[in-house]
């Protein structure tokens, strides 16, 4: 109701917005706006805001049926501003040719498509990818994903993700960076600049989409679409960081999100679009809407038809209505009537050609379309090459009990098993692109090219663990229970030195729509990995899966774990380099991993409460579950190298600094063990009292660290005031005076502390 009652003042705000967003922007960009949009008819600004997914051959004759013969009849007429889905550069010429030589004023289409974990080349799930903790990677896998959708004639990918996630029951966990707002908003903006580059005209660059905003994440019991409510604090300082982030990295665009936040869906959100957004940030790109959103409004109950929906969605600032029609449908008779105001839709229809612009549509719109770069950078080799190294990063070494891994790659007998060890579908993962069914690197093939003519490999799919397909892909089937292959299963494991066990989730068990109440080991794979086990304890269980796994009954039961996530093209060769020791992991955890379900949302950057600690309220009386530890399986940040890291001295620079200080912090990081490593050196932060509750503790930076066995260095941080800033109870973003504890570790968990005071 609040955001309603807002609408009238906005509306009249709107007309002052565009001349305070030209200001940042380029002045003869917005000249050649002003010039164009001074000639376009009500229709053509409102076709600007139309976006239409292809469901047509657009290199062909038009179409037959009735939906799409109109749909090409509106974009030859100007009605259309965007397509998403229309892919390869023969398709986006064919389709930039109906816009461009038959509408009356010849603007050029943009043509959107998800690109999330490459294009052709598949790199890890963006979940798995953040694990790597490597900013460089994250930026470097984005650049190529860019370089291969730009050559296929895409100008636009619905990426980054940058939702925050604390609930792994949500099946979208997967396209986002996790739990932690710093290291998410690190990686939405290494992910822009590796979409954007620093030229966005440039042929190989793209514009980007920090999405859905916002607190899409935040899904009551992780299922998706479903309500959200959240505190302004919580949207502020968990939910955002990571948006403001991309919009500093100069993000061209952003998605809105499907769920609504407190009573008022995100598409017709005020609060969020113009007045953080498009206010508080400057942010003077486009929005465009989620897949229908506009017209979901109508059952969301904020709106009693299309055309309310489409005047509370374009007051609120959703410029671009993705697949609703609401907006070519109903916008007109709105401005007629005088129900929304031209300043509206002029001011949505500036910012969508302003992307146009920055893209240089409007210098050639075919620049995208190549065939011949299509032909060249499209699934190029030296794409693979990268994909593996971002992929063996991002690996997690969860548990290595009497270092059993790595494994010898020159003598002995490796028995692989499982239902995900031979599928060479399952690491390309969900929102895979373009990336060719089937075509990843196994675990199997992975192995096999690592090891020495000496080695006996052996394999057993010993269980399925899908069954059935559908044309969204490969679903899960949950009811198999066929054990006809555990004999062949543990004969393979009987005299082996070392079972590589291969379980999880296959690709489109997570992913949207995709939200599950039970996250353990689907089907019979635990069954079978108890069989196993039965006869050969030496597991190393080697997980592919989209979304923290609750795994407290399978840990136990295998000396060895491996988390390669949805790795991507390469997957297997990565996998193998991490367990023949050709890599020593380092990759973390950019998200905690429950024991069981009934511990979900469970995240590091908790609340304390009034009753955090046993001492708190004698044996019973605190917050705990009488059942299961509070505590994750695997806590964020989380992940073991072969060799030993030990940190010790942890010293502050200074006790007390004030408002603009500085305190320096220092620990010493030794390799204790045998092998060169990486360690990923965490500092985490508590402001012990506040003016609203704060986190036990917030990442606040992070270092990846080299060393040589035997070799030590002295790690060293800044902390400054800015670090310590949150959203308080004034609704300023500003650190407050206090005492803070400064912790620093290989873990969340595993942290030596010191204090200091900010004056
Ligand atoms: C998803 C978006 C995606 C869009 C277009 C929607 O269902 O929520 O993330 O970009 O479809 O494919």
């Amino acid at each position: 109701m609040i955001d309603r009652a807002r609408l009238l003042l906005v509306s009249l705000a709107l007309l002052l917005l565009p001349a305070a967003a030209r200001s940042a922007t380029d002045p003869a960009v917005e000249k050649r706006i002003d010039e164009l949009v001074a000639k376009m008819t009500l229709e053509e600004k409102i076709g600007q805001l139309n976006q239409y997914s292809s469901s047509f051959d657009l290199t062909g004759p038009p179409p037959p049926d009735d939906r799409a013969k109109a749909r090409y009849d509106q974009i030859k007429k100007g009605l259309v501003g965007s397509m998403l889905n229309v892919t390869g550069a023969a398709a986006t010429r064919a389709a930039q040719e109906l816009a461009v030589k038959n509408s009356r004023l010849g603007i050029p289409l943009i043509f959107g498509y998800d690109v999330i974990h490459g294009y052709r080349t598949a790199f890890p799930i963006p979940l798995g990818e953040t694990a790597s903790w490597d900013v460089e990677a994250m930026e470097r896998s984005a650049r190529i994903a860019a370089i291969e959708a730009s050559a296929s004639g895409l100008h636009w990918t619905f990426a980054p993700m940058v939702d925050i996630a604390r609930d792994a029951r949500w099946g979208r966990i997967m396209e986002g960076a996790g739990e932690d707002p710093y290291l998410g908003a690190l990686a939405a903006a290494a992910r822009v600049r590796g979409f954007q580059g620093k030229d966005l005209a440039a042929v190989d660059t793209i514009a980007a989409c920090a999405k859905h905003y916002a607190a899409y994440g935040f899904a009551e019991a992780g299922r998706d679409y479903n309500t959200v409510d959240i505190s302004e604090q919580t949207l502020r300082n968990v939910v955002l960081p990571p948006f403001k982030a991309a919009v500093d990295a100069g993000v061209a665009t952003l998605m809105n999100s499907f769920n609504e936040i407190g009573g008022t869906p995100a598409t017709a959100s005020v609060h969020l679009q113009r007045e953080i957004l498009k206010g508080e940030w400057g942010f003077d790109g486009f929005v465009v809407s989620d897949w229908g959103s506009i017209g979901e409004l109508v059952p969301h109950g904020v709106a009693r038809d299309a055309r309310e929906a489409a005047k509370l969605a374009i007051a609120a600032g959703s410029d671009m209505d993705m697949e609703s029609g609401a907006y070519v449908a109903e916008l007109k008779g709105l401005v007629e009537s005088g129900a929304v105001p031209v300043g509206a839709v002029d001011e949505a229809v500036r910012r969508v050609l302003r992307v146009k612009f920055r893209l240089g549509l409007f210098d050639d719109p075919y620049r995208y379309s190549d065939a011949e770069r299509e032909k060249r950078l499209v699934g190029a080799p030296e794409h693979a090459a990268a994909a593996r190294d971002v992929a063996r990063k991002s690996i997690v070494l969860l548990k290595n009990e009497g270092s059993l891994l790595p494994l010898d790659k020159a003598r002995g007998r490796i028995a692989v098993i499982g239902p995900l060890a031979a599928d060479p579908d399952t690491p390309l993962g969900n929102w895979r692109g373009s990336a060719v069914k089937n075509t990843a690197v196994t675990l199997l093939d992975g192995i096999k090219a690592a090891v020495g003519p000496s080695v006996e490999v052996r394999y057993a799919e010993g269980a399925k663990l899908v069954t059935a397909e559908t044309d969204m892909g490969r679903e899960l089937t949950l009811n198999t229970d066929d054990r006809s292959g555990f004999a062949a299963a543990e004969q393979a494991a009987k005299g082996a030195d070392v079972v590589v066990m291969a379980l999880g989730e296959n690709a489109f068990q997570a992913g949207e729509g995709r939200s599950q109440a039970e996250i353990g080991l689907k089907g019979v794979q635990a069954d079978l990995l108890r069989a196993v086990r039965a006869v050969n304890p030496k597991i190393v269980l080697v997980l592919q899966n989209g979304r923290p796994l609750a795994l407290q009954d399978i840990a136990p039961l295998a000396p060895a774990m491996v988390e390669a996530w949805h790795l991507g093209s390469q997957s297997g060769h990565a996998i193998a380099d991490v367990l023949f020791g050709e890599h020593n992991p380092s990759g973390k955890l950019p998200v905690s991993f429950p024991r069981v379900v009934g511990q979900v949302p469970i995240y590091y950057n908790a609340k304390h409460t009034g009753r955090g600690d046993p001492a708190s309220g004698g044996m019973v009386f605190w917050s705990h579950y009488t059942d299961v530890p509070n505590t994750p399986l695997f806590p964020f940040g989380h992940g073991l190298s072969y060799t030993r890291f030990e940190y010790s001295g942890l010293k502050l620079g200074a006790a007390e600094i004030a408002k603009g200080g500085k305190v320096p912090v220092e620990v010493t990081l030794k390799n204790a063990g045998s092998r060169a490593g990486t360690e990923v050196v965490q500092l985490y932060v508590r402001d012990l009292v506040g003016s609203v509750t704060r986190p036990v503790k917030e990442l606040k930076g992070f270092q990846r660290v080299a060393l040589a066995p035997g070799e030590s260095r002295r790690v060293t941080f800044t902390l400054g005031t800015d670090d310590l800033a949150f959203y308080t109870a004034a609704g300023r973003w500003e650190a407050e005076p206090g005492e803070f504890e400064v912790f620093v570790g290989g873990s969340s968990a595993e942290t030596q502390s010191a204090r200091f005071v900010l004056r």
